[in-house]
């Protein structure tokens, strides 16, 4: 199954749809490895109900002072020609809950430590060799903004699915990440969030014009705010049917 990229402005509500997304595929009996590859956002793992794993990949594969080592080269562990499956994934960097995983790529652990382009670099990488079955699914969820796709990360992904909250940056933003996946033939497919009444219909209207595809709407839920607000885990059975939907246009 595919490895999707998850993408948006900041708040849009990128984490939030990768819950949704993975504890639903999850519970339907699907092996889902969620990534985080937003080196700032520390509260996926509350999203999902789930401890975090013993460290990240960037860390697992030597930190900052290996990667700035082999620069251009390929790390033993992950050098371009391997195949990694799930299985092979060592327990220290995944954690696991059943049928889901979360593994962080990095985060920002202290102040001038430098840029987040190791980390970028390494999820590329790890998304390109990243082999998942016919019954697996793998879901990144990005920092806000484009840079991801600066940094390479489409390479690596079967399609792109962009948040998209009720305002003109979100539209614009849409209007620019279409182009980037178009340019790497890979589908693209928008999800509205946050949406009230008045706001789907001008929307939609927006986004066919400019002929982007809609794969789900989601509406503005005092539930799902709350549950951030209380660091809670998402609650998914409001949006079940939305959520169906945004997976079988996904398949
Ligand atoms: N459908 C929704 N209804 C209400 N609040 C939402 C909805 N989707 C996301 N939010 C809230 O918006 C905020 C940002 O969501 P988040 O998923 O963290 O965004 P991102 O990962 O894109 O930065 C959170 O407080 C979240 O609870
Ligand atoms: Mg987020």
């Amino acid at each position: 199954m595919p490895k999707i990229i998850l993408s948006g402005k900041g708040g849009s509500g990128k984490s939030t749809l990768t819950s949704l997304l993975s504890q639903t595929l999850a519970a339907e009996g699907k092996r889902t490895l969620v990534v985080d590859t937003d080196e700032s956002n520390r509260t996926l793992d509350k999203m999902l109900n789930m401890s975090s794993a013993e460290m990240g990949l960037l860390d697992y594969l030597g930190g900052r002072e290996e990667f700035k080592a082999n620069m251009g080269k390929d790390s033993k562990n992950l050098s371009s020609n391997n195949r990694i499956t799930l299985d092979m994934l060592p327990e220290k960097i995944v954690s696991w809950k059943g049928n889901l995983g979360l593994l962080s790529v990095g985060k920002i652990q202290q102040v001038s430590e430098g840029c987040a382009c190791p980390m970028g670099a390494t999820a590329r990488k790890f998304l390109n060799q990243l082999t998942v079955t016919e019954d697996e699914w793998v879901i990144v969820d990005t920092e806000a903004g484009v840079e991801h796709f600066g940094r390479g990360l489409l390479e690596g992904a079967d399609k792109v699915v962009m948040v998209i909250e009720p305002s003109n940056e979100s539209v614009t933003l849409a209007e620019r990440i279409k182009e980037f996946a178009e340019e790497k033939d890979k589908p693209f497919v928008v999800v509205l969030n946050k949406i009230g009444d008045k706001q789907e219909k001008i929307l939609t209207e927006k986004l066919e014009d400019k002929g982007i595809r809609i794969g789900g709407i989601l509406k503005q839920s005092e539930g799902i705010a709350l549950n951030n607000l209380m660091g809670e885990t998402i609650d998914s059975s409001e949006f079940t049917e939305t959520v169906n939907e945004i997976l079988r246009t996904l398949v």
